[in-house]
């Protein structure tokens, strides 16, 4: 059986009892630098996941005898690995735990319901903007090219009244979360790792 465990948005406090349990039993685990550094306790193999995730999963099919957990940040299923590897990994080999997503968090932390939510990403692609700030409430996986600054001047060109949410390294000691208008943030110089929320009503 092949674990796929969801270590929440950073801070190994949010990673689910069961999800520890996992990794702890495990004698491999798989996962990006950030998620493999998190797990510092680790006694096994660690094998890091970059751009390598053919030859990830014929490792793991070629190893059906070890006890393997990919790590995945947030929720694996939330514009992470595990739709990849659920494609390509048999139905009955595959165990995922849901982690919390960065997406979830934020939302806790600015004390707003994520009900009706479009989610959506900006990694490695240019977003339909006509499309997604067509809704009310949105949030954003961001990359480095497509980032909160690009998002604003896709409202400002819009003449939208938004009120934009951007957090920054959710859950670390260095965590930011700044809210305001698509003006205010673009004011701002630069954004670390951060998701972005964008919001008609706040
Ligand atoms: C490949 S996506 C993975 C999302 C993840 N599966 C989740 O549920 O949070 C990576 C993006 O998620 C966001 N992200 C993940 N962890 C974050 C954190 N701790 N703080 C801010 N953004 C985060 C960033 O937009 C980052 O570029």
């Amino acid at each position: 059986m092949i674990n796929v465990i969801g270590l929440g948005p950073g801070n190994t406090d949010y990673i689910t009892k069961l999800g520890e349990k996992l990794i702890k039993n495990s004698d491999v685990l798989i996962g990006g630098k950030r998620n493999l550094e998190s797990i510092t306790d680790f006694k096994g193999e660690k094998i890091e996941l970059a751009s390598n995730l053919k030859e990830i999963v014929e490792y793991i099919n070629n190893n059906k005898n070890k006890q393997i957990s990919v790590i995945a940040s947030g929720d694996p299923f939330i514009y992470g690995i595990g739709r990849y590897l659920s494609k390509n990994i048999e139905a009955k080999d595959l165990n995922v735990v849901s982690g919390i997503s960065s997406l979830q968090y934020i939302f806790s932390k600015v004390h707003v319901d994520m009900n009706d939510l479009y989610i959506t990403s900006s990694h490695g692609k240019t977003p339909d903007f006509d499309y997604v700030l067509s809704h009310k409430k949105i949030c954003m996986v961001t990359d480095k090219i497509i980032g909160p600054k690009q998002i604003c001047k896709e409202i400002l060109e819009r003449d939208l009244n938004r009120t934009v949410i951007v957090g920054e390294n959710l859950s670390y000691d260095n965590e930011k979360i700044t809210i305001g208008s698509p003006e205010d943030i673009l004011q701002i110089d630069n954004f670390d790792m951060c998701v972005v929320v964008v919001l008609e009503d706040y």
